[in-house]
């Protein structure tokens, strides 16, 4: 749509000065009839951007296609200038007529409009305003993720584009873009048929051994590859991550949110305080799924220590198949938890090798006692979907998709989740037994141990236990075990 003759969809800044002003006009009236929403804007922000857009103030940069810009970011975090916002990534989106879709982390409170600079092939660059889409879920903190819709024209092949918050002389040459990512569609032959997206690490998580078994778990279940947004974690965790990254089975992300915000290590803002949920897990879930959307048939969204398991089929390929055609139209998949008190052990001991109990972390086979379903109440769940259907997602279910969603039922398929207790008053006697992880102890054990042999986990720990002065008889005991 075209606001006035001459004046290329809502970008004047390619025009010529004197049909700048009626462009101008007619521009403020297309906002206001076409539809940008105004009704979310506090009137002061309104008033700014008007006083802004006032053609008496106004200094285009008459022509930008010659600039060259320099700067493409390799960054997943960067602020846009002037605002409070940062920028995270940018896709494509085929499904809504190729408008760009950027990923941000948005200052609720920090309203205002905003353009899209976006740079066409051998056609310079297309300015146009941003449409604002807040996601709705944010559980009250003033930082949201927020997707910015960027439209473009049939003329513009878009390869790369960046915000601002003015109109005006716009300083090409010193502005940061970010590449457009999914420019190519595809519907089917992906890379993969199944990857994890894994939200955030942070803090100095060293949970190695249920890290190990967890990826191993998923490798036997068909998984091919894990994406994972690292702000920190401890030194055998670093490790491990670099072993799996080697492999080729893990995609690291690094995700530095804590240089530039204060992210909040919990969920719930009046309780835990901070800018943004959890370091940004839901902005990093949403980033996973546009990422991956052209790469993988299905994506998993589950946290570090949750392994999302079918009950009654030996992989989740043939968990999907059975899914998918009964349920043709689905396209996100709901999977209830089920969690497993850490603090709770098996009688028998069967798989407490003293081994495993020298590396860091919980030792998941160990805990076969699972809390039962409590009536009545909301119960977590996690994901599994197919990209291509989603627009936007939050953690335990997605927020807008096109397509049907399915309850899984917890004896097809539920999250395995070993963690602290959350029942308390449970007796034993209580909790049921559930011995699903054993079944894939054949394979599992030696794999984990090749893992950890090779990392020379071991040797580490019994080096570090020497170096401590430990009892010299206690060393080579553990030098025993050390070697399987
Ligand atoms: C952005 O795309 C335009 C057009 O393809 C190109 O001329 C420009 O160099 C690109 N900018 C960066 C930073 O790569
Ligand atoms: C994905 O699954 C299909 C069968 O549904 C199989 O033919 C194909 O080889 C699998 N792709 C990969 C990368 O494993
Ligand atoms: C994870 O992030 C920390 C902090 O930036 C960094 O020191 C570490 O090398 C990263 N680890 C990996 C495997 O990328």
């Amino acid at each position: 749509m075209c606001p006035g003759q001459g004046c290329s969809s809502i970008s004047c800044i390619l025009m010529e000065k004197t049909s700048l002003k009626k462009c101008i006009f007619l521009s403020l009236i297309f906002f206001v009839v076409t539809g940008i929403n105004f009704t979310n804007y506090p009137t002061t922000k309104w008033h700014f951007w008007r006083s802004k857009l006032h053609p008496s103030t106004l200094h285009p940069t008459a022509d930008l296609s010659h600039h060259s810009a320099a700067n493409l970011t390799e960054q997943n975090i960067t602020p846009i200038k002037d605002t409070k916002h940062f920028l995270v990534s940018a896709y494509k989106d085929h499904r809504i007529d190729g408008t760009i879709r950027i990923i941000t982390i948005f200052r609720r409170d920090d309203v205002r409009r905003l353009y899209c600079i976006i740079g066409c092939a051998q056609q310079g660059y297309l300015v146009t305003a941003a449409e604002i889409d807040i996601h709705s879920d944010h559980f009250g903190f003033p930082y949201q993720t927020t997707d910015l819709l960027c439209k473009t024209e049939p003329k513009c092949d878009p390869t790369n584009v960046t915000i601002s918050n003015f109109l005006y002389s716009l300083d090409i040459p010193d502005m940061i873009f970010l590449p457009i990512q999914n420019r190519e569609r595809k519907e089917h032959n992906f890379k993969h048929n199944f990857t994890v997206c894994i939200s955030n690490l942070f803090g100095t998580y060293n949970n190695v051994l249920q890290f190990v078994q967890t990826i191993e778990v998923y490798k036997l279940l068909g998984i091919e590859k894990v994406v994972i947004y690292n702000t920190s974690c401890g030194p055998d965790l670093d490790k491990v991550l670099q072993y799996y990254r080697e492999e080729g089975t893990l995609e690291i992300h690094q995700w530095p949110i804590d240089q530039f915000l204060n992210p909040s290590k919990g969920w719930k803002f009046q309780r835990d305080k901070g800018d943004l949920h959890y370091y940004g897990q839901l902005t990093t879930l949403n980033d996973c799924i546009y990422r991956n959307m052209y790469r993988s048939k299905y994506l998993l969204l589950n946290d570090i220590d949750e392994i999302i398991m079918p009950y009654q089929h030996a992989t989740l390929e043939h968990l999907l198949e059975d899914l998918q055609r009964q349920n043709p139209t689905v396209g996100v998949f709901i999977i209830q938890n089920r969690f497993f008190p850490k603090t709770v052990f098996g009688d028998e001991g069967r798989f407490s090798f003293p081994r495993w109990k020298i590396v860091p972390g919980v030792n998941i086979l160990e805990h076969i006692y699972r809390e039962p379903v409590k009536k009545d109440v909301y119960n977590p769940s996690k994901i599994i979907m197919n990209p291509r259907q989603v627009v936007q997602t939050s953690v335990h279910s997605v927020l807008k998709n096109y397509g049907d969603t399915l309850r899984v039922p917890p004896d097809v398929c539920s999250v395995v989740h070993v963690k602290d207790r959350l029942q308390r008053r449970l007796s034993k006697e209580q909790l049921i037994v559930d011995k699903k992880l054993w079944e894939y102890q054949k394979d599992l054990v030696p794999n984990v141990d090749h893992v950890l042999n090779t990392l020379g986990i071991y040797e580490r720990i019994i080096k570090y236990a020497y170096q401590k002065d430990t009892p010299l008889q206690e060393t080579s005991q553990l030098i025993k075990v050390g070697k399987p």
